[in-house]
């Protein structure tokens, strides 16, 4: 090759980013409803922070006239807010909501004919198993049991529940899962547990756990909640937001966020609400939730996508939220890696787990909203040079991740074998992997066919322990190729006893254990060998397995994981997570009717019955970056080095 590989690249993507949508911003009539409405104000004082609030003191969009939320006595949640909800209601709002791909009905054939093309041995969820599920439910009523949902405060929706099927209770759960801000949905409540004591912050709205919720909703053709979460959300992004002083990057999304009703000022008489959001300030640890500024994009993508109404990502508010996320993103750093350099727990694994670095679910989620974002921005003056940098980085991202982060046999005996101390620019062992750091556990565990991508790579270090997120969203987004992808659901179906055994899924394999697990975790007793998020197994991982299983035209295996989840999991009580080696136990510390176990579920079933659907979360690669990808494969990687040639152009 001629050319250089980055000029190459360069000059493959120049002005790559065709212009999807002609738009004419100013035309969104949502635009006007949520610009002028609502206003920001400083109302509390919390030691040396100032915490800004989002009030509400007038009603969006679907309000005639002002609004002040009375009291009402007590939270917001649930069925008290739907109530409240009827009254508030105008009837704009469903004459607002936009046409789209109605997926809710005619598409149950598919699963069932499926099922028997699939031969699944009866064990899916096919309406024999249904009934066995309601014989078996009702001999629990017989014998005294507590019921589904029988516990504490429950109603008798509850009861209802238990004779419908499991996917009827999960709906109804779900919706009584819905938090409420001055009428309107905004999103679900992390968990909906009558019987903790120890609620924490699982009464908030969580970005993260919102996203099966979201696609469920969609999915099902209720548009109206995501869109709220994704315009509500970027109200928050634009937060003052400080920690001792220290203020983290313009841009980052809030971990979660609660809506709170306080005193109006002034008058003591009224209530106003207010959101109250987490940028990490106030979590556990501290920890930077790094990942909900992905997710909101690959969201938004998805909400396009579903209901066709591209207004939402067409609007400039919405455009330069992505933009900011970009921004912070691509931001020049010290790395010499195109991955995400972050501190530990800043993803789902919200906790020290010795996955600070380049954590591969970070990278997983990093190219799939850089895929979705380029998708979705509007070109226009002064964005060229962020389009760019945002090509460069997804070549660069990609090879790094299948180059450096697969393993499988193979590679294994390479890395077996490696020199190390190679100082040179054409190095085999780039990273100085002493072979020792190689685990007995692997060497047994790795499978003849299969491989799957490891959890981190840093100087001399590979983390090489499977963490399920990462590895399902490199199937889902690309990141992984299309032989890795299949050589990752072929490590699932070998390793099913390890990763999905009696519930569904592994969150990382294997656990931390003895001073391994002192060392990493600082001994965290929530994090023990093979509970929480050390080799625990949470439901909600159904749902990221079913749109890979989609993706690659596979979805007998995750009919299979649905119908070991079925088995249980409204029983339980729809947990967390489960423990122990093979989940055999529900979580020594896992919540009850955790919303993202219960919308997972719904999404997983919803994707089996409409595999198409699993459209609006995956991406591809399009022909201008395959051929960068190729050009920067095939270049000699002993690259010319030497002062940068002035055609050649990195711009962040
Ligand atoms: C725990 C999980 C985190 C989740 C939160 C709310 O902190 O680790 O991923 O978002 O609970 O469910």
């Amino acid at each position: 090759m001629s050319m250089g590989t980055s000029e190459a690249v360069l000059h493959v993507l120049s002005g790559a980013v065709p212009r999807l949508f002609s738009s004419d911003l100013c035309s969104s009539n949502l635009d006007l409803v949520f610009s002028s409405k609502y206003h920001i104000k400083s109302v509390n004082k919390k030691g040396s922070s100032y915490m800004q609030r989002f009030k509400c003191l007038r009603l969006a969009r679907c309000q005639i006239g002002s609004y002040m939320c009375k009291p009402l006595g007590g939270g917001l949640y649930g069925n008290r807010a739907i109530g409240r909800l009827k009254l508030l209601r105008c009837k704009c709002e469903r004459a607002e909501s936009v046409s789209g791909v109605g997926m809710d009905e005619g598409n149950g054939a598919w699963f069932v004919d499926s099922a028997k093309k699939l031969n699944l041995n009866g064990s899916i969820n096919s309406p024999n198993i249904l009934e066995f599920e309601a014989v078996e439910q009702l001999k629990r009523e017989k014998e005294g049991l507590t019921s589904n949902g029988t516990v504490g405060t429950g109603t008798s929706t509850f009861h209802k529940a238990s004779v419908d099927s499991i996917e009827d209770e999960a709906w109804e759960l779900l919706r009584d899962s819905m938090v409420y801000y001055c009428g309107s949905p905004i999103g679900t409540i992390a968990a909906n547990d009558p019987t903790s004591s120890n609620v924490l912050n699982y009464d908030q709205v969580f970005i993260r756990d919102f996203i099966p919720s979201g696609i469920a909703f969609l999915l099902k053709g209720e548009y109206d909640i995501v869109r709220n979460f994704i315009l509500h959300t970027l109200q928050l992004q634009s937060w003052e937001k400080t920690m001792d002083c220290h203020s983290p990057g313009q841009g980052l999304m809030p971990a979660s966020f609660k809506v709170r009703t306080v005193p109006l000022d002034g008058d003591d008489s009224a209530t106003e609400e207010v959101l109250d959001p987490d940028f990490g300030e106030a979590a556990i640890g501290r920890v930077a939730p790094v990942d909900s500024g992905l997710w909101w994009i690959i969201l938004l993508r998805a909400y396009g996508k579903c209901s066709g109404d591209l207004s939402v990502q067409e609007r400039v508010d919405v455009q330069t939220g992505i933009k900011m996320i970009l921004r912070l993103c691509l931001a020049d750093g010290f790395d010499m890696f195109p991955t995400l350099l972050v501190t530990d727990g800043s993803c789902m694994i919200d906790r020290r787990m010795g996955i600070h670095g380049h954590p591969l679910e970070i990278q997983a989620l990093f190219y799939s909203a850089l895929l979705c974002a380029r998708e979705m921005l509007t070109p226009e003056d002064g964005s060229a040079d962020l389009i760019r940098a945002l090509n460069n980085r997804l070549v660069a991202l990609s090879f790094h991740i299948r180059e450096y982060y697969w393993i499988d046999m193979r590679k294994l005996n390479e890395i077996y074998r490696y020199k190390t101390e190679e100082y040179s620019y054409d190095a085999v062992n780039k990273f100085n992997i002493y072979p020792d750091q190689i685990s007995p556990w692997l060497v047994e565990w790795m499978p003849n066919k299969g491989g799957f991508l490891i959890g981190n790579l840093q100087p001399a270090h590979m983390d090489f322990r499977f963490f399920s997120l990462g590895n399902l969203w490199a199937v889902a987004s690309g990141l992984a190729t299309t032989d890795q992808s299949h050589a990752i659901l072929d490590l699932i179906e070998a390793k099913w006893a390890d990763l999905v055994a009696d519930m569904p899924f592994k969150i990382c394999y294997p656990a931390l254990e003895g001073r391994e697990w002192q060392i990493i975790t600082g001994s965290d007793p929530k994090n023990t060998p093979w509970s929480y998020h050390n080799g625990g197994s949470w439901p909600t991982l159904l749902w990221q397995l079913t749109v890979a299983c989609m993706k690659m035209n596979r979805p007998e295996i995750a009919a299979k994981a649905i119908s070991v989840a079925e088995k249980r999991i409204s029983r339980d009580k729809w947990p967390e997570y489960y423990d122990t080696k093979k989940a055999r136990f529900i979580g020594k510390q896992s919540h009850l009717f955790q919303t993202w176990s219960i919308a997972g579920y719904l999404v997983a079933k919803l994707l089996l019955a409409d595999p198409n659907a699993a459209k609006i979360l995956t991406t591809e690669e399009d022909s201008e970056l395959v051929n960068a990808f190729s050009c920067m494969i095939s270049a000699n990687p002993r690259r010319k080095r030497g002062p940068k040639s002035l055609k050649q152009t990195y711009i962040v």
